[in-house]
């Protein structure tokens, strides 16, 4: 006999069952509604792409996490861990014939091989939504007032999340006037990206492998205090343009949001929920150099990724397991064979309308039809038997509040 082979997935790897899959259409749907309410184009690309596009600098956990194996012909290939190094090269392929700025959105597999915790699995999928070609800082507002609109769509509101945000540029400059060189902030944004993940202590040891002195490490440690945004122009506007774009609500002004990849130049932001319970639902920033990196012109950008489990969970947590549901539909059965064809000419009429119909593929008693129409979320339900035929016509009926009506056959 053959051996059983394990009926999970790989660790971290994920199936989704018809009740996941409602979950996650529901997360889409909001993910798109809110992208094309927002005018962002959709793409994709490709889920494998070369080890060497992927793979980033030392001390990026994303570059550490990246699942990479050699094809039969010695290829070094990685499946993405994020869509942002593939937007880049797509963008850098047509970058003569684009007219900028472009806005683009998709939603992308990622995988990431990550110590496995709550929120965080091997595989997840990422809502992206990136403006390219633009340095006004309407962009970031237009991205930040999408990812909002799309937490909205999906019934939450500025009391269950807020979006966290600061700028590496203006936290770069706070770092210099207290003489920190410029060469020194990469490792000092990683060290200080780690606040609240890791003992101040370690963090201390971190700042001072990357050239700070005690007096440095202690500016650096009260400068995470800031709590003003008064000295940075950008956020400035950019909470301007929020507020009267009726999303200030959602935002908040937080030193303490650096983001681990080193790509970023300048605004970051990192949604979370209000009561400190999931990991960081979205992020994203301004990366103005990552196509110079990978040898395009140099172009301003700014974007976010959004995970599916994150606001899953949130969403679940916040109004039940089994609130995406929703009743819809009409189930069709028949008592016996005789009115099999009667049943199969009612499904083609409703569905000709337009209705989703789930038609019964035997007879059935109508207790078992019924129940089953009701455990399969029907809306209505309409069951065929011996008489009706007679009479032409049939009741349908209204699973919610049981009230009937006729239909001819
Ligand atoms: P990131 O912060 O690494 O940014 O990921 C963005 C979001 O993806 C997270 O906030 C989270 O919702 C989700 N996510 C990331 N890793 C996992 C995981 N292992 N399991 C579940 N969810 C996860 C980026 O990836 C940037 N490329 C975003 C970006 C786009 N920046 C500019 N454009």
């Amino acid at each position: 006999m053959a051996e059983k082979i394990s009926f999970e997935p790989p660790r971290g790897m994920r199936d989704f069952y018809p009740e996941d899959m409602v979950w996650r259409n529901k997360v889409f749907d909001a993910f798109r509604a809110a992208g094309e309410a927002a005018g962002f184009e959709p793409y994709d690309a490709c889920v494998v792409e070369s080890y060497e596009l992927l793979a980033r600098k030392a001390g990026e956990e994303v570059g550490e996490q990246i699942y990479h194996f050699n094809d039969k012909s010695d290829r070094h290939l990685a499946l993405r861990a994020e869509m942002t190094p593939t937007l880049a090269r797509m963008v850098a392929q047509r970058q003569k014939e684009l007219s900028f700025p472009i806005k683009w959105t998709t939603i992308a597999q990622c995988f990431r091989y990550e110590r496995m915790t709550k929120g965080r699995k091997r595989e997840h999928y990422q809502w992206n939504l990136d403006i390219i070609g633009e340095d006004s800082v309407l962009a970031e507002v237009e991205v930040l007032g999408a990812a909002c609109d799309a937490l909205r769509r999906m019934g939450l509101s500025s009391a269950d999340f807020k979006v966290h945000v600061s700028s590496r540029k203006f936290l770069g400059e706070l770092l210099a006037a207290s003489g920190i060189a410029a060469a020194k902030h990469a490792q000092v944004f990683l060290a200080l990206d780690k606040r609240g993940k890791m003992p101040d202590g370690e963090i201390a040891a971190m700042l001072r492998d990357g050239g700070l002195d005690e007096r440095e490490v202690e500016a650096a440690f009260a400068i995470m205090e800031t709590e003003s945004y008064a000295g940075c122009p950008e956020l400035v506007e950019l909470f301007a343009l929020a507020e009267t774009a009726g999303f200030a609500d959602c935002l908040k002004f937080d030193i303490a949001v650096i983001r681990g990849l080193s790509y970023y130049t300048g605004i970051v932001f990192e949604c979370f929920d209000t009561q400190g319970q999931f990991r960081a639902i979205f992020g994203g920033g301004r990366y103005d150099n990552l196509l110079t990196t990978i040898g395009g012109e140099p172009t301003g950008a700014v974007g976010l990724g959004f995970g599916d489990v994150v606001v899953t969970e949130l969403l679940k947590a916040r109004f039940g397991e089994s609130s995406a549901k929703a009743k819809r539909g009409v189930a069709v059965g028949f008592m016996d064979i005789g009115q099999r064809a009667a049943a199969v000419k009612l499904a083609a009429k409703l569905r000709a309308r337009g209705e989703r119909v789930d038609l019964a593929l035997k007879a059935q008693k109508p207790k078992k039809f019924f129940s089953r129409a009701d455990a399969g979320g029907a809306a209505k339900a309409v069951f065929i038997g011996p008489d009706d035929i007679a009479a032409g016509k049939a009741r349908i009926k209204d699973m919610e509040n049981r009230t009937e009506t006729e239909i001819c056959l």
